[in-house]
């Protein structure tokens, strides 16, 4: 067993407001192969990335901005201020989907949903091995069917997820309070 490895399992933690560097080519290839070791039910690997990098991350902005005033949600001057100025300093984004599959109906979407979700995680913890802090959004209009079909995840095929930023921390990460895993763990013994 690999002490190390369950030590940064126990010790990850999300970080918002990351700048550059990011993961180097090599580093964000095998940040982005360990999604592939992630649990997945019919071998349907559900999960999509998209890269969003350098300059397309301003662009990014305008896009999901914009599309988020589109659909007629409420987007404060100071909320889109701190959305643009937090971006300005990421410097890598991943948007997550989720690939709905319709000629499969034996493994229900909420199944490739949490596959997803599952690579995801491989990526959090790829991340925090690395050196790096990365954390999971589903703000920047992830709800919003305009920004998912411009990232190219139109909503018939399918589940925009959210995007994760990775990079640097800005400042030191703080270390998170973790529950007791008693308080969610329960024994069955039969009835
Ligand atoms: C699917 C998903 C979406 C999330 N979206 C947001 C978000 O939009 N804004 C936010 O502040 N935190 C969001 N979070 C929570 C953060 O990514 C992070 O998990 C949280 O701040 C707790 O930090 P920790 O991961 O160190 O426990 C999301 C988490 C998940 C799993």
């Amino acid at each position: 067993m690999s002490e190390d490895a369950l030590n940064y399992l126990l010790s990850r933690r999300s970080a918002k407001f990351v700048q550059a560097p990011g993961p180097n080519d090599n580093e964000l290839a095998r940040m982005l192969q360990t999604a592939m070791s992630a649990p997945d039910h019919g071998k349907l690997r559900p999960w999509r990335f998209t890269l969003i990098r350098g300059d397309a991350i301003p662009r990014l902005a305008d896009m999901a901005i914009s599309g988020i005033k589109a659909a007629g949600l409420p987007l404060a001057p100071e909320k889109e201020a701190n959305t643009r100025s937090w971006l300005a300093k990421v410097p890598l984004l991943i948007a997550v989907a989720c690939k709905l599959d319709h000629s499969n109906t034996k493994i229900p979407e909420h199944e490739r949903m949490l596959a997803t979700g599952a690579a995801v995680s491989n990526i959090l913890n790829a991340a925090h091995m690395m050196g790096y802090a990365a954390f999971w959004s589903t703000g920047l209009g992830t709800y919003v069917d305009e920004v998912a079909g411009g990232l190219g995840f139109d909503s018939l095929d399918y589940r925009f997820m959210g995007y994760i930023a990775v990079g640097t921390p800005i400042s030191a990460v703080q270390d998170q309070p973790r529950p007791d895993y008693r308080e969610f763990v329960s024994e069955w013994q039969g009835a």
